[in-house]
């Protein structure tokens, strides 16, 4: 039977499996340790911010950030309407005010027009979530902002080691968030990281990680936390993948740019290029949008062949105003969401893992230009 080639794989190194060891040896297997703490320090140091929380998950560390914000139960936060879910039970887990933006067509990423269009008086925060590809134009968002007392939260979880500029993804938010899933730049397994420059909600983050214990007497508690903690195994692998991040990067683009050549010519699908005039692409994924509809070949359709050939492939998102969870918890989802709608139909990624020979790209490659001919 021909080798399945799956959509991602995580790579772990002789060095990465040699560090968990040598942790696991000097018996620091729960989250107290040295190794989360470097961890905090070094990831924190590379995005440009003061501080670092290492969380459980993405997820974990998206609950966290937006309740170290301390916001007020009337406040609204504008999140993503095209993004992970993990953004909106962020928000409507703390009893905030939700609105949703939909995204552009050419990068995915909300549209900053239409954003700016819903920010009113009562708009404390914005999830402001890099998807796939290229990050949302940051410095842009950040005008759009100031002096109005709306708080960013950066969530860069898929772009971890992304640059604007010589700032990394994650070092423009007031708070940041990142993932070290398995299908991350870098991985711990499970894993995640907030950062940040605020003294307040770093605090407040930490206090949050670990059940809100008492500051007088420890078991008698103050505040809804959770255990939301990791572990220095788990700290200890993401460190030794952190010390070869830029490696990392450097194949994810090369992939990536593969990819593109062999399919940038095919008129009936779309690939992001490399770069575009602010970032370079550092391809988490090599995303493809089905342009011609006319075909009557949906993500779907597309993903079964590619199964068929022995291709692993993944379908986009799913919009905000489509969750089956939001419509029975009866949310009033206003607005126009045509971008999303169409994208999370037409939309699907193809394997990226790093160690991805020339060879696997060509022929998968060929099987899509031959699908879409
Ligand atoms: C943009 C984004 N944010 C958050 C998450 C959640 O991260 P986790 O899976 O670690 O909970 C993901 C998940 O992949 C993601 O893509």
């Amino acid at each position: 039977m021909k080798k399945f080639i799956p959509v991602s794989k995580p790579s772990i190194s002789k060095k990465d499996i040699k560090s968990v060891i040598s942790v696991l040896k000097k018996n620091w297997i729960s989250s107290e340790g040295p190794e989360v703490k470097k961890l905090e320090f070094r990831f924190s140091k590379l995005v440009g911010h003061k501080y670092g929380i290492a969380v459980s998950n993405g997820t974990a560390a998206l609950e966290i950030a937006i309740k170290s914000l301390n916001l007020s139960k009337n406040d609204e936060v504008i999140v993503p309407n095209f993004t992970i879910f993990s953004n909106t039970l962020a928000v409507i887990k703390q009893n905030l005010k939700i609105k949703f933006v939909d995204c552009n067509l050419f990068d995915w990423n909300m549209d900053l027009n239409k954003l700016e269009k819903l920010i009113n008086k009562n708009t404390k925060a914005i999830i402001a979530t890099h998807i796939y590809n290229f990050p949302i134009q940051m410095n842009k968002l950040k005008k759009m902002c100031k002096n109005k007392k709306i708080f960013i939260i950066e969530d860069a979880a898929e772009v971890i080691g992304q640059k604007i500029g010589n700032v990394y993804c994650g070092g423009f938010g007031d708070i940041s968030t990142y993932s070290f899933y398995a299908n991350k730049q870098i991985t711990s397994g499970e894993g995640g990281m907030i950062t940040t420059n605020n003294l307040k909600f770093y605090q407040n983050a930490v206090n949050l990680r670990n059940l809100c214990f008492g500051k007088k007497d420890r078991f008698n508690h103050s505040e809804i936390g959770w255990n939301y903690r990791i572990t220095n195994l788990q700290a200890s692998l993401a460190l030794s993948q952190l010390k070869r991040i830029n490696s990392i990067v450097k194949k994810k683009e090369e992939i990536g740019k593969l990819y593109f050549e062999k399919l940038k010519n095919n008129k009936n699908i779309f690939i992001p290029p490399p770069k575009n005039n602010y970032s370079k692409n550092i391809y988490w994924v090599v995303a493809i949008l089905i342009l011609n509809k006319k075909m009557g070949k949906d993500a779907k359709k597309t993903m079964n062949y590619l199964k068929k050939k022995g291709i692993g492939s993944r379908p986009f998102f799913w919009p905000m105003n489509k969750q089956n969870i939001l419509k029975k918890l009866k949310y009033k989802i206003k607005g126009n969401f045509k971008n999303s709608e169409y994208i999370s139909k037409y939309g699907f990624y193809l394997p990226s893992s790093i160690d991805l020979t020339k060879k696997e790209v060509n022929l998968i490659c060929k099987i899509v230009n031959n699908y879409f001919n």
